[in-house]
C-alpha cells in the first residue's frame, strides 16, 4: 500500500476530514490492505460507542406507485412492466403488528412519491402506529414535499426521514433525474427537514452511472459538512426496464470501502447495510457490518406485493415472510459475532460518549 494512503487513513482517523482532493486520493488509490486498515479502524470506531449491537428496522413498503422519473429505479414512471400496488391503512397496521411481535421497534414507512397517500391520510396512519406502539419509532421514506408536509407528518409523530441525495454533484445528479427534478430542491428538502426536527438520513448510490471518484469525494464531503443521523448507501443495481438497464453495477468492495470512510468521519451514525448490497454480494450484508455499518433493514411488507417492490433486478428476500428474514439476519449476525437488538436504534449523541 502507497504510504500516501496510510497517511490518508490515519489523518480521516484523527480528523474526521479530509480535503476534497484527499478524499479522491483515497478512492482512486485504494487496495485490499488499505480497505483492511480501513475496515479494522471503522470497527473499532462503531465497537467503542455501539458494541456488538445491530439495529434492526423493519421496512415497510405501501405503495410502488411514482409520479417520478428517476432514470436508475425500476418503479420509475415510464416503466409500464411494472405491476402496480397500495396497501391499505390496515395492511400497513399488519405489517406493524407482526414487525413488532418479532422485535421491530422501528418501522420504515416507505414508498413512491404517490399522490393519493395525502398528509391527512399519512398523518392518520403515523398516528394510529404512535398510538397503538408509542415505544417505536416511525420514519418515513416518501420522497421530495413540501415543507408543510413534512411539517404536518412531523407534528403527527414521525420521528425520522430518510431521503437520499443520491449525488452531492448537480451536474450528475442531472444525468440520473429527469429535466423537472433539481439538485438544489433534493437540498431544500434535506435542510427543511433537518430544521423541522426529524432524525434526517441523506444517501447516495455507489457505481451509478457517470459516478467518478470526484463525485464520490463530493458525497463524503457532504456528509462531513450536513452531518446526517443517518446514511444509506448501496450499490447501484441495474433495473432491465429502465433507460440504465445495460449499465455495470456498483460493486460490494467499493461500498464496503466507503462505509469505513464515512464510520470514520460520522462516529456514531446509524448507517445500514442495504439490501442491494446483500444481493449483489451473498455475503454482502456481512461484509458491510465488518466494514462498519450498524444497522439492516429487512422487509415487513407483505409477501404478496415484495416482488413488485422492485428498485432493481434481483431483489433479496421477495419471497420470505418477515419473521424468516428477522430469523436468518440474526443467524447471519451472530454468524460474525454481533446481535440484533429490540430497540429504537435511535443515534448515540455526542454528550453520552463525547464522540461527535
Ligand atoms: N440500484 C440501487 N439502488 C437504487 N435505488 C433506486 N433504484 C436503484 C437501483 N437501480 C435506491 C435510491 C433510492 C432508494 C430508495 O433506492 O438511492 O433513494
Ligand atoms: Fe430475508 Fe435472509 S434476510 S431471507
Amino acid at each position: 500500500m502507497d504510504k500516501e494512503i496510510l497517511y490518508l487513513i490515519e489523518k480521516l482517523e484523527s480528523e474526521k476530514t479530509l480535503t476534497l482532493r484527499e478524499y479522491e486520493r483515497l478512492i482512486s488509490g485504494r487496495d485490499e490492505e488499505s480497505a483492511k486498515i480501513l475496515a479494522e479502524k471503522a470497527v473499532n470506531v462503531r465497537k467503542q460507542i455501539y458494541g456488538n449491537s445491530v439495529f434492526v428496522r423493519g421496512l415497510i413498503e405501501f405503495s410502488n406507485i411514482c409520479k417520478n422519473d428517476c432514470l436508475y429505479c425500476g418503479i420509475r414512471r415510464s416503466n409500464l412492466n411494472c405491476d402496480r400496488y397500495r396497501l391499505t391503512t390496515d395492511e400497513i397496521l399488519e405489517c406493524c403488528a407482526d414487525g413488532y411481535s418479532l422485535g421491530f421497534r422501528t418501522f420504515v414507512l416507505q414508498s413512491g412519491e404517490d399522490g393519493y397517500f395525502t398528509d391527512g391520510i399519512l398523518c392518520e396512519i403515523i398516528e394510529k402506529i404512535k398510538s397503538k406502539y408509542p415505544d417505536c419509532a416511525v420514519t418515513l421514506s416518501l420522497g421530495e414535499k413540501s415543507r408543510e408536509s413534512y411539517q404536518r407528518l412531523f407534528d403527527a409523530g414521525a420521528d425520522r426521514y430518510l431521503l437520499r441525495h443520491e449525488t452531492a454533484d448537480s451536474e450528475h445528479y442531472k444525468s440520473l433525474h429527469p429535466p423537472e427534478m433539481s439538485f438544489e430542491h433534493r437540498m431544500k428538502c434535506l435542510s427543511d427537514l433537518r430544521e423541522i426536527g426529524y432524525q434526517v438520513g441523506c444517501g447516495f448510490m455507489v457505481g451509478s452511472p457517470h459516478q467518478t471518484a470526484k463525485h464520490l469525494a463530493k458525497d463524503l464531503k457532504f456528509v462531513e459538512e450536513f452531518k446526517p443521523d443517518m446514511c444509506g448507501i448501496g450499490p447501484f443495481v441495474p433495473h432491465k426496464d429502465t433507460p440504465f438497464g445495460k449499465m455495470t453495477g456498483g460493486t460490494a468492495e467499493l461500498t464496503c470501502y466507503l462505509l469505513s470512510i464515512i464510520r470514520l468521519i460520522r462516529p456514531n451514525i446509524l448507517l445500514p447495510s442495504t439490501t442491494a448490497l446483500g444481493t449483489i454480494d451473498p455475503l454482502g450484508r456481512e461484509k458491510g457490518i465488518l466494514a462498519g455499518a450498524n444497522v439492516v433493514m429487512p422487509n415487513l411488507s407483505p409477501v404478496s406485493v415484495r416482488k413488485k417492490y422492485e428498485l432493481y433486478d434481483n431483489k433479496i428476500c421477495t419471497g420470505e415472510e418477515s419473521a424468516q428474514c428477522r430469523s436468518c439476519l440474526d443467524m447471519r449476525m451472530s454468524s460474525i459475532g454481533y446481535e440484533i437488538v429490540t430497540d429504537r436504534g435511535d443515534i448515540k449523541k455526542e454528550n453520552e460518549n463525547g464522540c461527535l
